[in-house]
């Protein structure tokens, strides 16, 4: 979560390291800092609590020369968000500077040893803790730098993602990774490192990705050597084409990205799913499943694992497989799953769902997962993350970057990605038939039409924020397919404006939160024209009852709902499979719009961060 860059080449850094921790500050915002390395050895470093700018106001006075730097932008893990806690940390001679992604499980051990030893720190970091072990290594070994930080990692356990400079030595940087992603981008004569790939787009689309428990060597005069960690031997890679463009990290006119990311819908929405129906809309073809026919034939259960707002599409995913294949279907926070014990064999298949693609509850829980012979299935955006990479097979969700904290394309991405899944599977085990592959299939490519159109209410919702932007307490309510729609709806107003919300199956609510229901407790309603219409109804008038506001989502054209509801809000009508992707809609907005009428910053809220690597 948080952000890593580093530049070696013949341009100052300074600059490049800035730019590039603007783009990664969607990962982690409360600190940053850079240190740099001037072509006389000397070693420059700036911290500063907060955002980026910051950071530039205080490095101001100083000398921002030097053609090699690293940088940082922090989410707090060890101690709180000040300037010293920020990194880059430096060793205690000073000489070594690092800047880290991940946590240190064991250092608290290390800082005992350290202690013992006459070290002193001025951070509570588990960082600080690492790379004075470094100096540490280099002082007991009579090693070099590298044998330093490779002896260094053998002793240390937990995630790491690091770059290392070290001042007198203008010409060299490490890198190295465990559990936490680490990209080198291969310019013309420069080196850009990052925690991902977007500080370098635009300055080169050849990248390397490091693998777990390997460390790089990026000299200025030789090319880059990356070798193991345990054996010190030396490592194949493969330099990749990166394929994000410069443009779809910008807001392209927006004010937000979230704003920018929830109007990109219809688009990402046909990204999502071209080249996945036969042009006559008779079959999906996803080449995960079709590659893999006979794990999924022999497969007894599917359990989708998950965090977040991904967990909220792995409700709606039980729901589709449940319908589609017809084979039971477990969901789990990735979180409880991993400590829960899991019984698993070879005929499971475990579909864990992540935008980032490096959630570190996901991860863990795909690991055990495979450790216990299931076959695991990715449902992922961003290409060549770690969960793609250590899955057996899956399915890019494909809708670009999500910049803005709070997910929103990535959810419709990943409902659409599990519908085709659901149908997929449902094909090769025969057990749907083919009208209904015909008329899912026919809604999915309509969907970026359904979804334009669904986005004309955004001014209707903007007027309706008004009314609530100061309420305190939200109900969310769906029944069926809709009840993970309610439960998202409520996680992004809680997201972004900061106020309580809770996300409920509307028939339960009789069995408790209605005791919470008065005039200051408007309930949001999911109530599209489907199965569960009838009961949804009556649902509603209970809150109206007891003098609730309501605010409901209806199928275009239901003009019943007017007599009950206080405020209305229609959507396109498409198969009840799909009501949660357009229903999404309104209820982004809605929370959009109220933490704007609040002043909130939408696309970095407090305390949150876009990609949460710790446990
Ligand atoms: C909510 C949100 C989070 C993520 C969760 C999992 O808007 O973004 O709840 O969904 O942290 O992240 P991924 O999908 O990257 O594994």
């Amino acid at each position: 979560m948080c952000g890593i860059v580093g530049y070696m080449g013949s341009e100052r850094s300074y600059e490049i390291l800035i730019q590039g921790l603007k783009r990664l500050e969607y990962r982690g915002y409360d600190s940053a800092g850079v240190a740099l390395v001037r072509a006389d050895g000397s070693l420059e470093v700036h911290k500063a609590r907060g955002k980026v700018s910051n950071l530039e106001q205080v490095a101001k006075g100083g000398d921002t020369s030097g053609c090699l730097g690293i940088a940082h932008t922090r989410w707090a893990t060890h101690g709180e968000p000040t300037d010293t806690n920020a990194h880059p940390h430096l060793s205690q001679s000073g000489k070594i500077a690092l800047v880290h992604n991940g946590t240190i499980e064991n250092y608290s051990v290390l800082k005992q040893l350290l202690t013992d030893n006459g070290y002193q720190f001025k951070s509570e970091t588990d960082t600080e803790v690492l790379v004075q072990f470094i100096e540490y290594m280099r002082e007991t070994h009579g090693c070099d730098l590298f044998e330093a930080i490779r002896e260094a990692l053998l002793r240390v356990e937990g995630a790491y993602a690091i770059a290392v400079v070290e001042q007198g030595n203008p010409n060299t940087m490490y890198v190295a990774r465990k559990s936490s992603p680490l990209v080198i981008g291969v310019g013309d004569g420069e080196t850009f490192v990052a925690s991902d790939a977007t500080p370098i787009v635009g300055f080169t689309d050849k990248v390397i990705y490091l693998k777990d428990n390997e460390i790089g060597i990026i000299n200025r005069n030789s090319p880059i050597e990356i070798r193991e960690i345990d054996s010190n031997e030396p490592s194949s890679f493969d330099v990749h084409k990166l394929k994000m463009s410069l443009e779809q990290l910008e807001k392209g006119g927006y004010d937000t990205f979230m704003l920018k990311e929830i109007f990109e819908q219809p688009a990402t929405l046909r990204d999502c799913v071209r080249g996945r129906i036969a042009d006559d809309g008779s079959r999906v073809v996803l080449s995960g499943i079709d590659m893999n026919r006979e794990r999924f034939l022999n497969a007894e259960r599917i359990t989708l694992v998950a965090c977040g707002t991904s967990w909220h599409a792995a409700l709606i995913g039980k729901r589709l497989i449940q319908d589609f294949c017809r084979m039971p279907v477990e969901v789990e926070y990735a979180s409880e799953f991993r400590y829960g014990n899991p019984v698993l064999n070879e005929k499971d298949i475990v579909i864990s769902i992540s935008q980032s693609g490096e959630t570190a509850d996901t991860l863990a829980a795909i690991e055990l997962a495979r450790e216990k012979g299931a076959f695991v299935y990715g449902i992922c955006n961003v290409v060549g993350a770690s969960i793609p990479r250590n899955t057996d097979s899956g399915t890019y969700i494909h809708v670009g970057p999500e910049i803005g904290v709070a997910s929103t394309k990535a959810f419709t991405g990943q409902v659409t990605v599990l519908t085709l899944v659901a149908l997929a599977i449902g094909q090769l085990r025969g057990v749907i038939n083919a009208d209904r592959v015909r008329e899912v299939a026919r809604a999915l490519k309509e969907m970026p039409e359904t979804i334009s159109e669904t986005l004309k209410i955004a001014p209707e919702v903007e007027a309706l924020s008004r009314i609530f932007t100061y309420a305190h307490n939200f109900l969310y309510l769906g029944r069926g397919y809709n009840y993970p729609t309610a439960l998202e709806g409520a996680l992004k107003l809680k997201e972004i404006s900061y106020i309580h919300a809770e996300g409920y199956p509307a028939a339960e609510m009789k069995h408790g939160p209605i005791a919470l229901i008065d005039r200051e407790m408007p309930s949001v309603i999911i109530a599209p024209s489907d199965s569960l219409y009838d009961k949804i109804i009556s649902n509603v008038q209970q809150v109206k009852s007891r003098e609730g506001a309501v605010v409901a989502i209806v199928s275009k054209g239901n003009t019943a709902m007017n007599d009950i509801a206080d405020y209305c809000i229609e959507i396109p009508e498409v198969p009840e499979c799909l009501t949660p992707i357009v229903a999404s809609i309104p209820l982004q907005l809605l929370a959009y719009y109220i933490a704007v009428n609040k002043g909130k910053d939408v696309d970095r809220p407090r305390n949150l961060a876009k990609s949460v690597t710790v446990e």
